[in-house]
């Protein structure tokens, strides 16, 4: 059975996963720096310097065994999973309740100083929210939900991260006045990874979510949107036209992101669970990389599988879990890992390097994947270099110009076994275990 946020917590609990800190922790820097130590696991802060009533979460999204325990499925079905719930066909809108835990407390008035938000650095723009889901409706597509970095401005406004071209970015646009937005906090796995991912226009995050683990949505209480019902906080409000300066802050490639104009937004009401936990995600850490790059695998994955067989993929956090992947393919023909490269690229706009391997490479290792370059590759024969590509916006060393989308070059390996090779002379000798 799929989990509830609370639910995994209490499951990492009893797996011996869960750092619980007792001590009180105050969230302007010092959070950030104990979440860090523990990368890779959750934490639970039960007291939160100055936020009495408040516990904060980190790392619940740190490890692949997390998002399979909470959709129980072994870690390796994951991508099935993911592909499944990608696929439009199976799609039904999540069922609409009216009560809702999230709605259990109405605050009386928006006060967003009253909340844990965390401050990661002394050199970060203010304290920023990280783990906000965003939901917008688009008067075409309809609902949109996303992850949108959201930095502290005052007691009731933010500055948003807001990509361009993106649904959120698309229904501003549209809007001639504010643009309502629901900000939900605390999620669970299934609806943190649906919001993580880039479906079609018009395909509501919140159904892939249900796809992923059924789930109820909450209409609003002062925006006509539905929220996810068991989050553990929501800020209803107005993204606007009026801009703030966003940044400086830590990206997926743990470097600086530079400042820009990013919408504000106003709050008009504050609700929350009773015993409310604030979910927070180290920016460049484990959790924010695996959230990014895991939506990717399923999409390489059915791009790869329209050339040759793929039988795996790997986006490695190496490459900021977005820039790098490994493609493990089940070779049939002499330019099946060609073919695998340019289908990669074509999977994933954003990806920068890929590495293709045999059914014998584990993916997910960088010493066997290294080894596979090292015993199988020749750069001669096996290298595709493709050069003036659409690139990332994260990468620094991309080609970026104000308003254009970044330009790249590309690099792909074949490091699969050469077509016809005697097989026994590539094969990793394996020594007997007892
Ligand atoms: C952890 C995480 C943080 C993200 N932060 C931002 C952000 O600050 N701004 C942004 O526009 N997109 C951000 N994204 C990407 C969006 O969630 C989403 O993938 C993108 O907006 C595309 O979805 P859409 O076209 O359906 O809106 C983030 C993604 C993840 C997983």
């Amino acid at each position: 059975m799929p989990l509830s946020l609370r639910e995994s917590i209490t499951q990492a609990r009893t797996a011996g996963h869960l750092v619980e800190v007792e001590s009180s922790t105050d969230p302007h820097l010092d959070m950030a720096r104990v979440i860090y130590r523990h990368d890779g696991r959750p934490i639970l802060f039960q007291n939160v310097s100055g936020y009495p009533g408040w516990r904060v979460l980190a790392g619940i999204a740190s490890a692949r065994e997390y998002f399979a325990m909470a959709l129980g499925v072994p870690a390796e079905e994951l991508i099935h999973r993911l592909a499944a719930a990608l696929d439009p066909s199976g799609l039904n809108q999540p069922q609409v309740i009216t009560e809702a835990a999230c709605q259990e407390v109405v605050e009386p008035d928006v006060d967003l100083t009253r909340l844990p938000i965390l401050r990661h650095f002394p050199f970060d723009g203010g304290p920023y929210v990280t783990a906000g889901i965003v939901v917008v409706d688009d008067p075409d597509y309809g609902p949109n939900v996303s992850f949108h970095r959201l930095l502290r401005l005052d007691e009731r406004c933010f500055a948003a991260r807001v990509v361009e071209k993106r649904g959120t970015d698309t229904a501003l646009r549209k809007s001639t006045g504010d643009l309502p937005i629901a900000i939900c906090i605390g999620n669970s796995l299934p609806v943190l990874l649906a919001a993580s991912m880039s479906p079609p226009m018009g395909v509501n995050e919140l159904a892939i979510a249900n796809a992923l683990a059924p789930i109820q949505v909450v209409p609003c209480k002062t925006v006509p949107l539905h929220v996810p019902a068991d989050c553990e906080l929501v800020l209803e409000g107005r993204m606007t036209h009026a801009t703030a300066p966003e940044g400086p802050f830590v990206d997926l490639t743990e470097t600086v992101d530079f400042v820009r104009p990013g919408p504000v937004v106003e709050i008009d009401c504050v609700t929350h669970r009773l015993n409310p936990i604030y979910q927070a995600l180290l920016p460049g850490k484990l959790g924010h990389k695996l959230l990014m790059g895991m939506p990717k695998e399923p999409t390489i994955y059915a791009a790869v599988n329209q050339v040759c067989r793929c039988t795996n993929v790997a986006i490695t956090p190496g490459g900021a879990s977005w820039l790098h992947a490994v493609v493990q393919i089940d070779k049939k023909g002499p330019d099946d890992g060609c073919a695998a490269i340019e289908a990669a690229f074509r999977g994933h706009g954003s990806l920068k390097h890929v590495v293709i391997v045999d059914t014998d490479v584990n993916p997910y290792d960088p010493a066997e994947v290294e080894w596979a370059i090292a015993t199988r590759f020749q750069a001669d024969r096996d290298l595709v270099v493709l050069t003036d590509q659409p690139g990332s916006s994260l990468d620094p060393s991309g080609y970026h110009e104000p308003g254009q989308k970044a330009r790249s070059a590309k690099l792909g390996l074949d490091a699969t076994m050469p077509w016809g090779a005697e097989r026994a002379a590539f094969e990793k000798v394996r020594y007997e275990t007892d």
